[in-house]
């Protein structure tokens, strides 16, 4: 599924559009995006589309284009929903990199989880993070996500084996922090 628009201060989540596949296509090109993401390779055209077209038809899967001045910049999930136990894994990817460091990550953050526990019903949200990728982290830590633990020696990049930070927001801790 698409999620609906969600408008914050800086930037806006909104579902896909027909020719979003193309910013993909160059993000995922690049190295220096694509470091600490899961999915490392290059993708084509018709394999994007393919991805748009999976993600949206998916029930288990929130997703949004990330937006700002009018432009896409990235995205933002929630992923592998269990609805009977109301958890799911949550992912992002800031493509442009003239958008980084400008508090657009915290805020798509922001949306999304208030979204979960606001609209979606629900309970926790779980995500991993290189240890190097500090921003993310931050980002996460921001919102509320806790350390559960460090996944050793998780993935392999730039000649050395990578632990991977462990997070969770649980919604009864968020609410608290919304007083
Ligand atoms: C990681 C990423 C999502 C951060 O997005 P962003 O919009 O630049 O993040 P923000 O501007 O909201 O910054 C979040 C925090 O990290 C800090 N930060 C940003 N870039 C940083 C960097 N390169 N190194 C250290 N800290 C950094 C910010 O100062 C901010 O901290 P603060 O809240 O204490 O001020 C973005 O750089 C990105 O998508 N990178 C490539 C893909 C990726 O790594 N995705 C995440 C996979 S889990």
């Amino acid at each position: 599924m698409f999620g609906p628009l969600l408008r914050g201060d800086k930037i806006t989540l909104r579902p896909a559009r027909e020719n979003d596949a193309e910013h993909f296509v160059r993000w995922f090109a690049d190295m220096e995006v694509t470091r600490f993401l899961a999915r490392r390779m290059a993708i084509t055209l018709e394999q994007e589309q393919e991805f748009l077209k999976k993600v949206g038809e998916s029930k288990d899967d929130v997703w949004w284009v990330i937006e700002a001045d009018g432009k896409a910049i990235g995205a933002t999930g929630i992923h592998g929903i269990n609805w009977l136990d109301a958890n799911g894994h949550t992912g992002i990817v800031m493509g442009e990199k003239a958008s980084w460091r400008k508090g657009y990550a915290t805020e798509a953050m922001r949306r999304r989880t208030r979204y979960a526990f606001r609209e979606l019903n629900l309970h926790k949200l779980m995500t991993e993070v290189d240890t190097e990728n500090e921003a993310s982290r931050k980002a996460l830590e921001r919102n509320g996500y806790r350390t559960v633990g460090v996944s050793r020696e998780q993935s392999f990049r730039g000649g050395k084996w990578r632990d991977r930070w462990l997070g969770e927001v649980l919604r009864d801790d968020w609410e608290k922090k919304q007083a």
